[in-house]
């Protein structure tokens, strides 16, 4: 095994090495999308979930959000659960209509490094536990070869971020995933991890507080983290740009999906688009209202993967 291949547990070991020590991988640069026809708020699985939400308004952001995203991705793959029910046939699946969540395809898997398989999730709650099931279906169709889950509880990329253009993988635990599940991905995906914990329910995913924006800067909410996980960040991105708490919770500013400079991002957040772009990013904001009633933003609703030979 190399040096690199393993659980990267201290700042100080991640001081001793740069960014360029990482081995190189391609960019991921198809976006997943799960359509949100069976999309609503039923039950409360994290601190942001209540209200009702509009199911028209909320088709209706979504449709912008693809819009959005098919200006800036090369590749979006809509993964429609009522086709992929369909292509379950009998299998003792839950219906899609049960899984009100399920629009939410961060939490249900992460590509490999070359981007030409994924690793699914091993969701912590109940609720979402079937989710999974019909995104392998999806995933083998698009031809992606689909590994097991970790044994331990692993929420897909929600918690687990890969570093732009890096075999290095930021790996959230702490309040949903279980760090025994990075272990077991440094072994299998052949990349370093660095766990980062997380100190608060209110920032559930990493996704929520920690955007990579390119390979020596990023996007975070530094009071979601202990300050070792702050100091791991802090040890291999030279630029942190902060957004601050009120809208990283409230508007979920640091939930967005980076594509080539551009940050697309919910709305309400002008400190964290201010900074954004004084850095030189482009910022396009699309409204997500509805998706925040379940504790979603723009990251939660995208899943980055490679594009299958
Ligand atoms: N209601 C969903 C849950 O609690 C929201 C998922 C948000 N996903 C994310 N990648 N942060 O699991």
């Amino acid at each position: 095994m190399q040096d690199w291949q393993r659980v990267l547990d201290t700042s100080e070991r991640l001081r001793s090495l740069s960014v360029a020590d990482f081995p190189a991988r391609p960019s991921h640069s198809t976006v997943a999308l799960v359509h949100p026809r069976f999309f609503d708020r039923t039950y409360v699985i994290n601190p942001h979930m209540g209200g009702r939400v509009d199911r028209e308004q909320a088709r209706e952001q979504w449709d912008r959000l693809r819009t959005v995203l098919e200006r800036h991705a090369a590749d979006v793959r809509v993964l429609d659960p009522a086709a992929v029910e369909e292509s379950l046939g009998d299998r003792d699946v839950p219906p899609p209509e049960t899984q009100p969540d399920m629009v939410f395809v961060a939490n249900h898997a992460i590509p490999t490094p070359d981007g030409q398989g994924v690793v699914l999730a091993q969701m912590s709650t109940p609720e979402r536990a079937s989710e999974p099931v019909y995104f392998r279906e999806w995933a083998e169709q698009q031809g992606y070869s689909v590994g097991p889950a970790p044994t331990a509880a692993f929420e897909g990329a929600g918690d687990a971020v890969w570093h732009p253009s890096r075999r290095l993988l930021w790996g959230g635990h702490g309040v949903r995933s279980d760090p025994a599940a990075y272990d077991e991905l440094a072994e299998r995906l052949g990349a370093a991890v660095v766990p980062l914990e997380l100190t608060d329910d209110r920032y559930f995913h990493l996704d929520l507080c920690l955007l990579p924006l390119s390979e020596t800067a990023a996007l975070v909410q530094p009071g979601a983290f202990t300050p070792a996980a702050r100091n791991k960040l802090e040890a291999v991105f030279e630029t942190l740009i902060e957004a601050p708490a009120d809208e990283a919770l409230d508007s979920f500013a640091v939930n967005g999906a980076v594509m080539d400079g551009t940050v697309i991002a919910g709305t309400g957040a002008p400190v964290t688009t201010g900074r954004l772009e004084a850095a030189g990013y482009d910022v396009v904001n699309v409204e997500t209202d509805e998706f925040l009633k379940a504790g979603g933003s723009v990251g939660c609703l995208t899943l980055r993967l490679g594009t299958p030979d």
